[in-house]
Formats: C-alpha cells, structure tokens, sequence
C-alpha cells in the first residue's frame, strides 16, 4: 500500500536528501512540494524543490508558500550551513517547470479535502504553509491521516539557541498554532534525528545511486558538512529531514511518547518546544491544556542512516 504525502520544505540540503527519498521510495506517492522560506528565500526554495524533482526526472507539482514569518521578524538565511543557494552554492543547472498558481495552503487544502483521511503532511521547515492551511479550513484536522513535522527538541537542547531548534525558532507563533491544532502529529525533533549521522561512504553510495540528482546531493552534502565538522566535530551530516519520512515508513526505529507540547513564542526562549509527558502530574493546568501528540525520544541511528542509504542507492 502506498502512502500519499504533501511534503512541505525550505531546500535545503538535508530537505533535498529527503525530496530525493520522498521521490524514490516505491512506498510514497508524492502528491506535490510545497515551499517556505527558512533555509533560503521562498523564490530559492521553490526553485531547488523543482529542481531537485526535474534532476529526479519526475513531474511533480510545487506550490509556492510562505515568504516570512506570521508574526516575528524574519531572521537572514543560514548561508553558512546551506550555501546561499540553498545547496552548498554549487553550480546548479537551469530549472524548466515552474510553481503552479496555486498557494502551498490551498493545494494542501485541496488535495486534503480531495481525499479525506488519506494524505499525510510531512513538514520540514518553519510551520507557516500548515498554520495558513488551517486558518484557510480549520476542518482539515479532521481530514488528514496524519501531520509529521521535523522540529523541536524534547530533551536535547536547541541548534540556534541552546533551547530552541531551527524550524521552531524560525516561526514560533506558526508552530505553536500547528503543533496544538488538535490533529493526529508526531514530532520528530533533534531528540532523534542528531541519533544519525551520514557519513561520506554513505554519502558515496547514494550519489553512484542517483545520477544526475546524485551529483547535486554528493556535492551540496560537501558543504553542508562542513559546517558539522567545524561546528560539531561530526564526520558528516544529521540529515534531519529524512528522519521525518524515516518515522514515516519505519517507525519501530524510534521510540516515542504521547503528552502534551507547546511552543514558547516570545522572549528570550523563543521557539523552544515544552513536552509534558501524558497523565503526569505537573504543579499547575498550564502545562497539559494543549492536545496530545506524540514525539520521538530517540532513533537507532545507523538503522535509520542504512534506509536512507537503501532507498537512494
Ligand atoms: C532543521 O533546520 C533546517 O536547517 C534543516 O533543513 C532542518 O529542517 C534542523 O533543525
Ligand atoms: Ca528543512
């Protein structure tokens, strides 16, 4: 049986690593790519997601979406981890499809509405195109099978505060609203996806896997971690975004727990996600008043790295 996803993402390296899955695995149907800024600006985003389709030699329809935040200022892209192109600022072919007229909140909307209790949304940047989605038809909590969003940290610390990981911290109040809109979500936050590590020979592997797409993965993974190794001592890379499909298709590779989480939207620990484990009993209502979800604890790494490496090779 296959699983029908929308896959929203700010391309992006380790977002490219993942397109590449989401268009690979015989398992997924990729209904479309829908683009935010974060990692890039929203033109550069939505122009890598085609890219990284068109060297896939898939058709796949890409629906642009948020330019910034909902409510805070929109901090510059981190050129130094993904290139200012968004993919390791390595020469890039010219692009030949381009986004369809629709918005990244209305193709969700409609593709949802389309097939009630079948599409899963899996997001891997900052959360603006599913909180506009909501706030389009509120009624999609009921409709989506599933929400799988690559963010926050349960236990881990933060990766651009010592709280607060990338995609939280990018747009708190947009994660806030999705994180507690009341709809079956897992988070797969850094508690998991900092497990794996994809190493170079993995790295090699894939590109002998992927041709032309192989190429731009082998060659953008260079600089990407780079950033690693001189920020965190790591022969390689987290590829983050993969995790998120990996919980997908294998997710007795994590384990998980079910509570409550909020998202800290102002002040000095913006973006960071708050987790109060189910039925335990904290001093005050305030920490069990949003829905229960379940996020991931921790992931078998090299189980994780071996599925990536298995579907791209
Ligand atoms: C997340 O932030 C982005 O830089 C990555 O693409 C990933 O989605 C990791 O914190
Ligand atoms: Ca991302």
């Amino acid at each position: 049986m296959t699983t029908p996803i929308i896959f929203d993402t700010d391309p992006g390296v380790d977002d490219a690593q993942a397109i590449a899955i989401a268009l690979a695995h015989p398992d997924i149907e990729l209904l479309g790519l829908t683009t935010t800024y974060g990692n890039v600006d929203i033109d550069t985003a939505t122009t890598n997601a085609l890219l990284v389709s068109e060297l896939a030699g898939q058709q796949i329809p890409v629906a642009q979406g948020a330019a910034a935040p909902l409510v805070k200022t929109k901090h510059p892209a981190p050129a130094h981890i993904h290139g200012a192109n968004g993919l390791g600022d390595i020469a890039l072919p010219a692009v030949q499809g381009k986004a369809m007229s629709s918005s990244a909140a209305e193709f969700i909307v409609e593709q949802v509405n389309a097939r009630p209790g079948e599409i899963t949304l899996v997001a891997v940047g900052p959360l603006g195109n599913l909180a506009a989605a909501l706030q389009l038809d509120p009624a999609i909590t009921g409709k989506v099978k599933q929400v799988v969003v690559m963010g926050g940290s349960i236990k881990e610390g933060g990766n651009v505060t010592p709280v607060a990981e990338a995609n939280m911290f990018n747009d708190p109040h947009a994660a806030s609203r999705v994180l507690t809109a009341g709809w079956p979500l897992t988070l797969v936050g850094l508690d998991a996806t900092q497990r794996c590590v994809l190493s170079p020979a993995d790295m090699e592997k894939i590109a002998a896997g992927q041709g032309r797409l192989g190429e731009v993965l082998q060659g953008s993974y260079g600089f990407y971690s780079d950033f690693y190794r001189e920020f965190l001592g790591i022969d390689g890379c987290c590829p983050h975004d993969s995790c998120a499909l990996a919980w997908l298709m294998r997710p007795e590779l994590f384990t998980t727990a079910r509570g409550h989480l909020s998202v800290e939207t102002d002040g000095f620990a913006e973006g960071q996600t708050i987790f109060a484990p189910e039925g335990r009993p904290f001093l005050g209502e305030r920490w069990s008043q949003t829905p229960v979800v379940e996020v991931c604890l921790t992931a078998q790494g090299d189980k994780v790295v071996e599925w990536i490496v298995e579907t791209l090779s």
